[in-house]
């Protein structure tokens, strides 16, 4: 699935990206990643990576703006796209927690926009970032 019946475009979209990004908590890493979700109404939910001295409990950019959108009210599975950012020489790559946690909220075809700083993206999707994933069906399988 493309990204060309989007109702905003991928410029639009990055935008939005950059600033979620700069609400980032990166006390540890310095890395500040931003993430937005697009849902089935058009509005566009915001995400940032939010860390801790303890490491473990951090969050990422894709988690935080996923984990919103049902917070806001958005029902798993109807997300247009999301769209991340980083200052990577290559667009983003999203760690393998938030590719299950896509796989679990998302459509398997939804569209993954990826992108870094100086304006480089790609388009891809949840399927695509997570082939064989372990999901509900085989839990009740
Ligand atoms: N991070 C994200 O928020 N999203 C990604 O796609 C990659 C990694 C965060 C986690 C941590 O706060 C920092 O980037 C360094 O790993």
């Amino acid at each position: 699935m493309g990204i060309d019946h989007l109702s905003l475009t991928v410029e639009q979209f990055m935008e939005a990206t950059k600033k979620a990004r700069d609400n980032a908590y990166v006390p540890y890493s310095g890395f500040k990643v931003g993430a937005v979700v697009l849902d089935s109404q058009g509005r566009l939910h915001h995400g940032c990576n939010v860390e801790n001295a303890a490491y473990g409990p951090t969050n990422c950019a894709e988690r935080t703006a996923l984990f919103r959108a049902v917070a806001d009210g958005c029902m798993p599975r109807t997300f247009q796209a999301i769209a991340v950012i980083g200052d990577t020489d290559l667009p983003i790559t999203p760690c393998g927690v938030c590719r299950q946690v896509m796989v679990e909220l998302c459509d398997p075809d939804m569209p993954v926009i990826l992108g870094n700083l100086q304006g480089a993206y790609r388009v891809t999707t949840v399927s695509e970032l997570l082939p064989g994933a372990f999901t509900s069906r085989d839990l009740n399988s």
